[in-house]
């Protein structure tokens, strides 16, 4: 299977990304890392990257005014490592895609979409909302990224129960552990070109 070119974009902590390192260098995953960029200089997502001696850029989300300008300043940093796939892991701005990247910029989100997704939803404060809700299954969704906030095709998805007692610590945690097994097996798709998308839905094709 040939190895998918990534970029990944983030704003934080970035154990998503630590993720995809860990499981590349165990060979589990058919995936190189050839670019990091923080929408942040602190993200400590960067940090991590320079450790493995993978490259990095920031692109600094308060440079600029409009959605669209940022937009074309992190798809001018990305275009020359000519990424296969752009994975945001923890990466909280709005993006506009340009066509030629439709459909190839990925994101995790750490509830099962159309729930809790949109603005201000990202992190624990999704995880605060389902507890407030009162739901009684939370979970995560890989989707292709468009030009709202997570709203574009569903890759994939995984439930995980909401448990008596539960704190937005706890809940994370368990929602976390699905989010390191779902975004690789999505990546793993990709790699094989199983993905196919049709209108809002997303065919996965047999093996
Ligand atoms: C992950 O839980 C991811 O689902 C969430 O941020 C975390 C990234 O953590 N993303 C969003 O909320 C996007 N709306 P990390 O910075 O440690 O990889």
């Amino acid at each position: 299977m040939a190895k998918l070119r990534l970029a990944v974009l983030l704003s934080g902590s970035g154990t998503t990304l630590e993720n995809f390192f860990e499981l590349s260098e165990k060979g589990e995953l058919p995936a190189e890392v050839v670019l990091v960029v923080g929408s942040r200089p602190d993200a400590f997502g960067l940090e991590r990257a320079r450790k493995r001696n993978v490259p990095t850029a920031v692109v600094e989300r308060k440079k600029f005014v409009l959605p669209e300008e940022f937009s074309e300043a992190i798809f001018k940093t990305v275009e020359p490592v000519k990424p296969d796939v752009i994975c945001l892991a923890g990466f909280l701005s709005l993006l506009k895609i340009p066509p030629a990247y439709e459909h190839r910029v990925v994101n995790i989100h750490p509830a099962l979409l159309p729930s809790f997704g949109g603005k201000g939803y990202y992190g624990n404060k999704v995880h605060e909302a389902v507890l407030k809700a009162g739901c009684k299954v939370a979970g995560c969704t890989v989707h292709f990224v468009d030009n709202e906030y997570d709203h574009g095709p569903i890759i994939a998805q995984r439930a995980v129960p909401v448990l008596e007692g539960d704190t937005t610590e706890r809940l994370a945690a368990r929602v976390q552990e699905a989010e390191r097994a779902v975004y690789p097996e999505v990546l793993k798709l990709l790699a094989q070109g199983r993905v196919k998308v049709e209108g809002r839905a997303v065919k996965v094709l047999p093996a």
